[in-house]
């Protein structure tokens, strides 16, 4: 059961189907383009979205606003001192600034930064600085039946074999994504930590996390991982953070707050640089584009978001939505992590080719059957299409992601998206899919019109 009682509630849009239809119409079928007043349950990211504890609003009434060496900024810089062990911690608004600030002050034009799967603004922050994004994902995350429990990890030997070949002299930074958002929320062994850790200090190239969901991490290496059972999620984070040389962390995943990052270095001269390229564009280095109330807050989230009992609820609750999935007849990537489902909309509408958008299907008509927003992570995100319209490109997979929000939704709010999967499940052979009308450039899936594409045959 959740660990926690609700203090305070806030009503959910209930809608018409007829009203769906219109809005679905309204926005050319884009569903970023809703207002969210016309979605009833949103699952378009676990990001920014969790609920506040009644001890973090406390922590955010004592914030201190001071600009420079506030007291929220102290007690922030403790916590996570504590929890990383990191020498210099700078705090940013959210883990975009925080990439942005790092990449620009430790890459350049023809360096190579390595990770599992760089999450998508890491990947553009990367090659904003001029160099190049590279994933190493495992072996064992190609396949989406597979139930190995750390498909997060990197592969090891493609990492030797980068560090020790041709490219190895332009190897700037080595990332683990934690737990790997990009690779479908799976989390990465101790062991591949500690053997990535390794190889870069045999290589001298720092080594650095992602750290937006460690704590989900950390939970699943206690479940998972031979000789972490007896160990607290809160150990397994620290000793994680102390194999690396640093970190960029949004805090609006694990540190359950609605704003917030930070950078943590052991660098003290990549400290020094980064801190003037954060008091040029983000704030003075202790608020970072925050205000006070927001560092006390995070502060607060980080040490709940670690608590055993906490952790242990959301991945019950995961579990429970994977089931009612699974029972509905749709397929997920297994196996399901703790801060999204991933929905296997290639293999329902086998119908519906890459090109007419299989995942937005789904994602469309889990908003019209249910009122669901969710994110489409297939063609219509990774895909290209040449001048005149036709395919280049399309997605290896065709999926839908089901974000979670932090202590939001019940058990209940997730039965409702298992039944509303049923009812798509018994027509799924006359859902449509769609075709791209107008696109921008670049990150088009955000902002591209389509229009349904009738069903043939
Ligand atoms: N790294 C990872 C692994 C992420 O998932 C995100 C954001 C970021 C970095 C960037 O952090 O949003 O604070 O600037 N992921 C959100 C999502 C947007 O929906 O998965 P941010």
């Amino acid at each position: 059961m959740e660990p926690y009682r609700i203090k305070v509630v806030e009503p959910i849009p209930v809608t018409t189907r007829q009203q769906r239809e219109e809005a679905l119409k309204r926005v050319h079928y884009n569903l970023f383009d809703l207002r969210a007043e016309e979605v009833t349950i949103d699952l378009l990211t676990d990001s920014g979205t969790g609920a506040l504890s009644a001890a973090q609003q406390a922590a955010g009434m004592a914030g201190d606003e001071s600009y420079s060496g506030s007291r929220s900024f102290y007690r922030f810089h403790e916590t996570v001192t504590e929890l990383t062990g990191y020498s210099h911690i700078l705090p940013a608004h959210q883990g975009r600034a925080a990439e942005r600030v790092l990449f620009n002050t430790l890459l350049e034009p023809g360096k190579l930064v390595l990770a599992n799967t760089h999450f998508d603004t890491t990947r553009a922050n990367v090659e904003l600085s001029g160099a190049e994004a590279r994933d190493l994902p495992c072996p064992e995350a190609r396949d989406l039946d597979s139930t190995h429990p750390f498909k997060g990890n990197i592969d090891l030997e493609e990492l030797r074999r980068t560090l020790t070949g041709p490219d190895g002299s332009r190897v700037a930074v080595v990332l683990l994504t934690i737990t790997n958002n990009g690779g479908g929320g799976q989390p990465v062994s101790m062991e591949n930590i500690k053997q990535t850790s390794a190889l870069c200090r045999a290589h001298g190239v720092p080594f650095f996390l992602d750290a937006a969901r460690f704590a989900e991490n950390a939970w699943l290496v206690t479940r998972h991982e031979p000789g972490y059972q007896d160990r607290t999620p809160r150990q397994v984070a620290e000793e994680a953070f102390r194999l690396t040389d640093g970190c960029v962390m949004s805090a609006k995943k694990d540190g359950i707050v609605h704003i917030g990052g930070f950078i943590g270095l052991n660098d003290g001269e990549l400290a020094q640089r980064c801190e003037l390229l954060l008091i040029a564009t983000e704030g003075f280095a202790t608020y970072g584009g925050l205000a006070g109330r927001d560092l006390d807050m995070m502060a607060q989230g980080l040490k709940e978001v670690t608590e055993p009992s906490y952790l242990a609820e959301r991945a019950d609750i995961a579990t429970h939505l994977a089931n009612r999935v699974r029972s509905a007849g749709v397929d997920i990537l297994e196996p399901p992590g703790l801060h999204a489902l991933y929905l296997n909309a290639g293999r329902l509408f086998p119908h519906i080719p890459a090109h007419h958008y299989p995942g937005h299907a789904l994602a469309c008509q889990l908003y019209l059957e249910g009122g669901i927003r969710s994110a489409e992570l297939g063609s219509l995100y990774l895909g290209e299409e040449d001048e005149e319209g036709n395919p280049t490109k399309s997605a290896p997979y065709e999926l839908v992601r089901l974000a979670l929000p932090r202590r939001v939704y019940t058990r209940s709010h997730y039965d409702h998206v298992g039944e509303t999967l049923e009812k798509i499940v018994k027509n799924a052979g006359s859902v449509h899919g769609f075709r791209i009308t107008e696109q921008s450039p670049i990150l088009r899936h955000f902002r591209a019109t389509l229009v349904p594409v009738p069903v043939t045959g």
